[in-house]
Formats: structure tokens, C-alpha cells, sequence
């Protein structure tokens, strides 16, 4: 927990300050305070666990003993960092033979850390949260995600976002997966999908909304989220059929 709250910590010391910007693609881009959160937090994970993998945005899959590996988002939200928007977090997971077992999302603006360990509940700072009990579109308040550079994807997350926007009371395209999930699972947004996620933007925040009584799939309805390229629908148990219907539905 310290680990993400402490790099959390290093971003908000240089939020707003000027980066140094890089583009990944002409819409994706990773600054330099992406890349000091990460060093930071794989020194942690390798002075303590030197023989566990990871798997990290910037740095990619560093090899260590098959079946416990580290999913690290160091930066989830390096759009809006880069603008100067404080809506961002640290996401880090641990994850054993494909199962998430501990996970931490931390929002150093707010100094909120949601967290959880499998089978025993969510947190936020330490509080235990529930997912909501909203059982109709109309009386849910939804969030999105995706991004300028996804070609045919995006269209079709355009089609769903317009869909869905008409059906209840907003969807938010907020910028941050992670947090995106932690605020479903805190009961602040009803439910959440996007078409297409990497593993570490989800591994945290998909077993902080489990554990708070979400029901998080696939975009189709399988539990297997975490399969790359990731699509993810997460939202409280009365609500996740009527979106996966929604999203799925034939004729649109
Ligand atoms: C991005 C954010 C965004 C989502 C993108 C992600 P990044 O992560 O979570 O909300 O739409 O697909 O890549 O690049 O800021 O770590
Ligand atoms: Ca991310
Ligand atoms: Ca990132």
C-alpha cells in the first residue's frame, strides 16, 4: 500500500510543473513522471520480491518466476497529468497463477487509497466500501473509456457511449481507467466498461470492485478480463445484465 501511495506522492509533487512529453503514438503519451513513479516503484517490488515478475506500462514484462507477477500502472491517467488535470492514480496489483490477489488504486490529489485483498472486502482509506444499489439505467450514473487512437474500436465505443447516453443519467469519460473501477466499486458510479484496456490498467482496480460486490466481466459477459487486449464491464450485480444487454444488443 505504501508503495503506491508513496509514488502517488511523487506525482502530485510534479503536477503542473513543465514535462517532458513523449508520444507512444500521436495520441498516446508518456512524460517523464510516468517513468520516475515506475522506477520507483519497481525498486520497492525488486529490493523485496527480486525473483517475482512484472509486468509494467513503460518498462513491458520483466522476466522472474512464472506464476507471481506484478501488474503496474504507474501513471493511469497520463492524459490529464500532462494537461495539468488532477485526475490520475497509481494502480499496482499482485497477482498469482492469473488470479488478482491484492490490489491498490491511489489518487494522491484526493489522498484516497482504495485497496483489497481477494476474499476479504474493499477499502477506501481504510473504510470498507460497497458497490451501489441503482437497478435501473435511468437511475445510473455510468463511466467510459477510450481513447483518440483506436481506430474501429472507437467507433464503436462512439455508438455505445451516445446509446448509453440516452438511456440514463450521463456517462463520465473521465480519463482513468483504475479510477474509473474504484469509484464503481465505492458506489460513486454505477457501472463502467471500455472496449479496450491493457492488464494494468484493470488488474487493481477489477479485484478492488470484486471484492465491494461488483460484478466485473468482459465487454461480453466472461470472467476472464484479464486475457490482452482486455475489454471490461463492471457494475453492481442488478445493473450488469441490463448494460451487458445493452452493450451487446443486435441491430445497433
Ligand atoms: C489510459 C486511461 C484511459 C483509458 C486508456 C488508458 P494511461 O491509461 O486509463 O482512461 O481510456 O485506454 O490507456 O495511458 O493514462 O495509463
Ligand atoms: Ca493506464
Ligand atoms: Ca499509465
Amino acid at each position: 500500500m505504501d508503495w503506491a501511495v508513496n509514488a502517488g506522492k511523487i506525482l502530485k509533487e510534479g503536477l503542473g510543473k513543465e514535462h517532458q512529453i513523449h508520444h507512444k503514438g500521436v495520441t498516446d503519451l508518456v512524460t517523464e513522471m510516468d517513468k520516475l513513479s515506475e522506477d520507483y516503484l519497481l525498486g520497492e517490488i525488486r529490493s523485496c520480491f527480486p525473483e517475482h515478475s512484472i509486468i509494467t506500462e513503460e518498462s513491458g514484462y520483466l522476466d522472474g518466476d512464472d506464476g507471481v507477477c506484478w501488474y503496474i500502472d504507474p501513471l493511469d491517467g497520463t492524459m490529464n497529468y500532462a494537461h495539468g488535470i488532477p485526475f490520475f492514480c497509481v494502480s499496482l496489483a499482485f497477482v498469482q497463477h492469473d488470479q488478482v490477489q491484492l490490489g491498490v488504486v491511489y489518487d494522491p490529489i484526493r489522498d484516497e487509497c482504495f485497496s483489497a485483498e481477494k476474499g476479504k472486502g474493499a477499502f477506501l482509506n481504510g473504510q470498507s466500501i460497497r458497490v451501489s444499489d441503482a437497478a435501473s439505467l435511468i437511475k445510473s450514473l455510468l463511466a467510459t473509456s477510450f481513447t483518440s487512437s483506436e481506430g474501429d474500436l472507437k467507433q464503436a465505443a462512439l455508438r455505445d457511449y451516445v446509446h448509453l447516453t440516452g438511456l440514463t443519467q450521463g456517462v463520465r469519460r473521465m480519463g482513468s481507467a483504475a479510477l474509473d473501477l474504484v469509484y464503481v466499486a465505492a458506489g460513486r458510479l454505477d457501472g463502467y466498461w471500455s472496449n479496450y484496456l491493457h492488464a494494468w490498467d484493470v488488474a487493481a482496480g477489477a479485484l478492488i470492485a470484486a471484492e465491494a460486490g461488483t460484478r466485473v466481466t468482459d465487454r461480453l459477459g466472461s470472467p476472464d478480463f484479464l486475457q490482452p487486449v482486455c475489454s471490461v464491464l463492471a457494475a453492481n450485480p442488478l445493473l450488469h445484465p441490463i448494460l451487458l444487454e445493452e452493450l451487446n444488443c443486435n441491430g445497433r
